[in-house]
C-alpha cells in the first residue's frame, strides 16, 4: 500500500475531517460572537457521498485513524451514517469525534452502534458558571451526564480537551485531577493557539503549558513515550491515578516535527496545516466514484508542498480566523 509522506519524511497515517462548520456552542478562543453561516449554507458541506469518497481515498493511502470535527459534527443528522461510511474501511481501525458533549448523553449509545471507537470532549472547566462563561452555554452538567453515558455505552476511556487560560483555567489543576483520580480520562491541556479573530484574547490568556508540567513532575506524575499515532500530545501517568494527563504545547520548539495528521474542511478543502494556507480543493473529484485514481494523486501532490513547521512564532496566523471551520 502507499504511504503519505512528505518532504520531511514525516508520515501521515491520521485524518481529521471537519463534517460542518455549524456549532451551537460559543467559545471564547473560537466562536465567541456564536456560529455566522459564512456565505454558504448547510447543504454545501460534504454530503455523505462525498465523505464516503475522500475517506476511501486516505484509507488507500494508508491512513489508519479519522476523527470527525467541526464546528460540532453531531449536529448533522446523518451523523451516524457518516461513521459508519468511513467504518466501511478496513483499514481505518479507528474513527473518533471531538464534540462540545451537547448530544453525548442522548446520543452516544447510537454513535457507538454506527462504529465510532473513540471520543473527546470539550471541558474547559469544572465549575459550572465558568464553563457556561467560557462556552456561552449552561450544560456543564448535560456534557457531565455525556461523559457518564459515554462510560455506560463502552467507551473504555474517553479524552477531555481543556484550552489552557491564564486567569481561567490555569491555577485549576487540582480540581482536574480529583476528577480524573478515579475515571480513565486522559484530560489535555491544550496550550491557547492565536487566531485571527482571537489575538486579544490571546495576549490576554495565553499561557504555557510549561506551567502544567512542572506541577505534574513536582507530584510524581511521569512522562510516557510516545507511539507512533499518538500524535504531537506529552501524557503522563501516576501510579495513583486512573486517568491521565496530556500537554499540547504548539509554541514548543520541535512540535511540528511529530505532525502525523492531514485535515479536510468541511467544504472539501485539504488543509496540510492548522495554520496559514487556502486549502487545496477536493471536492471536484469527490462528483463520482470514477475518480479515486486522481484523487489521490492530487492528495500526494499536495502534502509535497507542505511546510516544515507553522509561523505561529512569527505572530504569522495566516488566514485562519477561527478554528470553527477546522476543528483545531
Ligand atoms: N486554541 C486552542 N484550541 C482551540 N480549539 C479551538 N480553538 C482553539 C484555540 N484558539 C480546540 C479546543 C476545542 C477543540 C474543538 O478545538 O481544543 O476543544
Ligand atoms: Fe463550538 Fe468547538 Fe468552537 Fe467551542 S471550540 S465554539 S464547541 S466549534
Amino acid at each position: 500500500m502507499q504511504q503519505l509522506t512528505d518532504a520531511f519524511a514525516r508520515k501521515f497515517y491520521y485524518l481529521r475531517l471537519s463534517i460542518t462548520d455549524v456549532c451551537n456552542f460559543r467559545c471564547t478562543y473560537c466562536l465567541p460572537d456564536g456560529y455566522r453561516p459564512n456565505g454558504h449554507d448547510n447543504k454545501s458541506f460534504l454530503s455523505l457521498d462525498e465523505i464516503r469518497r475522500v475517506s476511501r481515498a486516505f484509507a488507500n493511502l494508508g491512513t489508519e485513524k479519522v476523527r470527525l470535527t467541526g464546528g460540532e459534527p453531531s449536529l448533522r443528522r446523518d451523523f451516524c451514517d457518516i461513521i459508519a461510511a468511513i467504518r466501511e474501511n478496513k483499514t481505518i481501525r479507528t474513527v473518533a469525534v471531538t464534540t462540545n458533549g451537547y448530544r453525548l448523553a442522548r446520543d452516544v449509545a447510537q454513535w457507538r452502534d454506527a462504529g465510532l471507537t473513540a471520543i473527546n470532549v470539550s471541558v474547559d472547566s469544572l465549575d459550572h458558571r465558568q464553563f457556561h462563561a467560557i462556552t456561552g452555554q449552561d450544560k456543564f452538567l448535560q456534557v457531565m451526564a455525556g461523559i457518564d453515558a459515554a462510560f455506560a455505552a463502552g467507551f473504555e476511556k474517553v479524552k477531555v480537551n481543556a484550552v489552557l487560560m491564564r486567569d481561567v483555567n490555569d491555577t485549576s489543576l487540582n480540581a482536574f485531577l480529583a476528577w480524573i483520580k478515579p475515571r480513565p480520562i486522559q484530560l489535555r491541556f491544550i496550550e491557547l493557539m492565536e487566531t485571527g479573530d482571537g489575538s486579544d484574547l490571546f495576549r490576554k490568556h495565553h499561557v504555557s503549558g510549561g506551567v502544567i508540567r512542572t506541577q505534574l513532575l513536582a507530584q510524581g506524575w511521569q512522562l510516557q513515550p510516545r507511539s507512533r499515532s499518538d500524535g504531537p500530545a506529552q501524557v503522563f501517568q501516576h501510579p495513583d491515578y486512573q486517568g491521565e494527563i496530556g500537554l499540547i504545547m504548539p509554541y514548543e520548539k520541535d512540535f511540528c516535527a511529530s505532525c502525523n495528521r492531514l485535515r479536510v474542511s468541511a467544504m472539501g478543502n485539504l488543509h496540510l496545516c492548522l495554520f496559514g494556507e487556502q486549502g487545496i480543493p477536493l471536492r471536484d473529484l469527490l462528483a463520482d466514484d470514477l475518480q479515486q485514481d486522481a484523487l489521490a494523486m492530487r492528495i500526494q501532490g499536495g502534502l509535497q508542498t507542505k511546510k516544515q513547521t507553522h509561523f505561529l512564532h512569527q505572530g504569522n496566523t495566516g488566514i485562519t480566523q477561527n478554528l470553527s471551520f477546522i476543528g483545531g
